[in-house]
């Protein structure tokens, strides 16, 4: 997966690796590989689209974050925005986003495509902004399948939201772990536990990680969003649909038939004081 900054090509292994160490890694491979990203996804994403997952499913249909009309002069927080697409469809929308991303490269994207909306460097798990900036929190496969410690993601999430305010993210459906992550027919039989919880770590030949994914099962994204202080309002499977014949990594129209390839999980700010 990474590209020709090594001196050899990383070695993929299963290994612990701690906040620090997934920060790291991921900022630098985001950082060598938003090129390539933007290049082979950017027209499938759209500059101004809010595309939650490879299945294509556009929060212009599936309305998440709530009826569209409704999101006029809402303080939107985008978290791992990448080229802050779905920012610049919620600023069409009449909020009020800003993208936050742990890649300067990715933001340098967002510069590029433009529109104006803010765009911050930082990580998701320590977000710079007051207590209640936000009413409304999103990202598509941003941060949380990358971070060692999700529940510090979803406290910050919380933070940072006004009473009510709903926190909707995307992530890689938890039983992608147990397949090979191929798009072919070898994607489509069982071939690790889907309860190994060991990240998926890619590191150069100093033994450093240059990249970190990290699993939980279903039952660990719930209990982590209500750790973090949310009730879980939805849980949406999204279906591959008929239009769809494009491939993305490990994500195609074969295997999307047949299994899940992302879960959107709809959350919603508890009243908890001290959650
Ligand atoms: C798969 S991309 C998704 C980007 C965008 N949402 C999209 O749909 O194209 C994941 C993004 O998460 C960002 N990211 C990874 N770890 C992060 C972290 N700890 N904090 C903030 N952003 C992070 C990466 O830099 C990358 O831009």
């Amino acid at each position: 997966m990474s590209q020709e900054t090594y001196d050899s090509e990383p070695e993929a292994t299963r290994r612990e690796a701690g906040e620090a160490e997934s920060s790291r890694a991921n900022r630098g491979w985001w950082d060598r590989n938003a090129d390539e990203y933007q290049s082979d996804h950017g027209t499938f994403l759209g500059d101004d689209r809010f595309v939650w997952g490879p299945e294509g499913l556009d929060e212009a249909e599936a309305a998440l974050l709530g009826p569209a009309d409704a999101l006029k002069d809402m303080d939107v927080l985008e978290i791992g925005a990448g080229a802050a697409q779905c920012s610049r469809w919620l600023a069409a929308r009449g909020a009020r986003p800003v993208a936050l991303d742990l890649s300067h490269r990715q933001l340098q994207h967002a510069l590029r495509i433009g529109g104006g909306v803010p765009l911050v460097e930082a990580d998701a798990g320590r977000l710079p902004f007051r207590d209640g900036s936000f009413d409304l929190a999103c990202s598509a496969y941003g941060a949380v399948p990358f971070v060692a410690d999700p529940v510090q993601v979803f406290r910050e999430v919380r933070r940072v939201l006004r009473p009510g305010g709903r926190w909707v993210f995307s992530v890689t459906h938890p039983i992608r772990w147990a397949f090979p992550d191929e798009p072919g027919p070898e994607g489509l039989s069982v071939s690790a536990s889907y309860f190994d919880r060991v990240p998926y770590v890619e590191q150069d030949e100093r033994g450093d990680a240059v990249y970190v994914e990290h699993h939980r099962t279903l039952g660990d994204r719930v209990r982590d969003v209500v750790a973090g202080g949310f009730r879980l309002v939805d849980l949406v499977e999204p279906e591959w649909p008929a239009w769809n014949d494009q491939e993305w990594g490990g994500w195609s129209p074969l295997r999307g038939n047949l299994i899940p390839g992302t879960a959107i999980f709809v959350c919603e700010r508890d009243g908890r004081d001290g959650a």
